[in-house]
């Protein structure tokens, strides 16, 4: 195992986040007794769950089981859903659609929030028994939902650019390329290894790769107001670097069914120069075991078109389910799973990125991390999802898109008129 100190690296977002909501929330029971700012409206005490994606980190339980130890009346169990974040929403929302009990805590991607709060899924939280203040404000954003709080920020993300050192190092390569030319002429000069990957399997994941290439070629999917403004020249010079990059070979075949861990286990096989992935991963690929880049790789912010490229926010909040007993519980559960010592903690064991600011600029962490306040300021421009109620139906659009054309199964130019006009069916603010 690698020791913590080992894990030099990893990053952070903070980002502006447009919220675009379409569907009108109602008044509920809770709300009617005060949810918005009352936790009377949560009650009760018992046990409760934590319903929360793979733990590709593995520190989740240990986190649960401190809790438990402190909590013996009031213990907390994992409920462990699949490792796809569409697979994982769509057991959050049959769940909630069936208003099964089941799950007390929901661990929410970034861009679930408006349709699970729009849909009266997730209780309101009490804003003022929270200090969000301390939270970087792009993520506390993306916990809102026409300005109230509905899940609270647990950890962020925002992609990187990892880099195989060792291969780079024997080509004479010193830093990490700043922009797609860079990064194919470097390539160019390694040996037996595959240039670049990604996560390109149909899923959220895609959605995410196609934004950012979108993004770091200076486009949008949607402008700051919400608006869908994808058929653009500028997008389809993001979506053509992914395209060609798979027609021309130096994306690999098989990035074609990667998700997060496929990629990982890729990299970590000294398979791949440069990849795109989260700040997770940096722990993982650290540890001694499967991994044949321990001490051998980089990190650096994602190349773009023209300069630096533009990650997109990711990243985790934590909710709690309408139809859950033990509703008081479960926020006691979230303050102790956002409080500093816990985040902190996380940080240092899983390299997951923390929503609370001061972690960043913290000196023993940023000894243990040295790069951490560069990242956070190159990380600065990371761009949000588009946050809408049908969030589900905007991200299947968004794949079909770009898998089509990344299959060649359309253009790139048929790719994004068909992508403008469903989403402007779709978002409509
Ligand atoms: C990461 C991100 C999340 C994103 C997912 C896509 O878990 O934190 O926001 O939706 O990856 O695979």
């Amino acid at each position: 195992m690698a020791s913590v100190s080992r894990m030099t690296r990893f990053a952070v977002i903070a980002a502006s986040v447009a919220v675009v909501a379409a569907a009108c929330g109602g008044s509920s029971d809770d709300d009617k007794k005060g949810g918005s700012g009352d936790a009377g409206a949560l009650s009760g005490r018992g046990p409760i769950t934590l319903a929360t994606g793979k733990d590709t980190s593995g520190n989740m339980q240990n986190l649960v089981n401190t809790w438990n130890q402190q909590h013996p009346k009031e213990q907390a169990r994992i409920i462990e859903l699949p490792e796809d974040a569409d697979a994982q929403r769509q057991q959050m929302v049959q769940n909630a659609q069936t208003k099964s009990n089941a799950y007390s805590v929901l661990n929410l991607d970034v861009v679930w929030t408006a349709e699970f709060a729009a849909n009266q899924w997730i209780a309101q939280l009490p804003k003022d028994q929270f200090d969000l203040t301390k939270f970087l404000p792009a993520a506390t954003k993306t916990g809102e939902y026409r300005n109230n709080l509905y899940a609270a920020p647990w950890k962020t993300d925002a992609g990187l650019l990892y880099y195989n050192k060792d291969l780079l190092d024997k080509a004479g390569i010193k830093e990490a390329p700043k922009t797609w030319a860079e990064m194919q002429q470097d390539c160019a000069k390694v040996k037996g290894a595959k240039c670049y990957a990604g996560q390109f399997e149909k899923y959220e994941g895609l959605t995410v790769n196609f934004s950012e290439a979108v993004a770091s070629a200076g486009g949008v999917v949607v402008d700051d107001s919400g608006k869908p403004n994808v058929n653009t020249p500028q997008a389809k010079q993001g979506l053509d670097f992914l395209v060609n990059g798979f027609k021309n070979g130096m994306i690999p075949k098989e990035a074609i069914s990667y998700k997060e861990e496929e990629s990982r286990r890729a990299f970590e096989k000294g398979d791949l120069v440069f990849y795109r992935q989260w700040p997770y991963a940096y722990a993982l690929s650290s540890k001694e075991g499967d991994s044949k880049v321990v001490d051998k790789f980089g990190v650096a912010p994602l190349p773009g078109l023209n300069g630096p490229g533009a990650p997109t926010l990711g990243g985790h909040n934590l909710a709690i389910s309408k139809f859950a007993p033990n509703k008081a519980t479960a926020l006691d559960f979230i303050k102790y799973l956002t409080s500093e010592q816990t985040e902190r903690a996380n940080l240092i064991a899983s390299s997951e990125a923390p929503t609370l600011a001061a972690l960043y600029d913290d000196a023993e962490l940023q000894k243990k991390f040295p790069y951490l306040t560069t990242l956070k300021a190159s990380l600065l421009n990371a761009k949000p999802r588009p946050q809408a109620v049908r969030y589900g139906d905007v991200t299947a659009a968004i794949q079909e898109a770009a898998y089509s054309a990344l299959t060649g199964k359309a253009t790139s130019d048929k790719a994004l008129a068909d992508l403008q006009n469903k989403l402007g069916q779709l978002i409509t603010s």
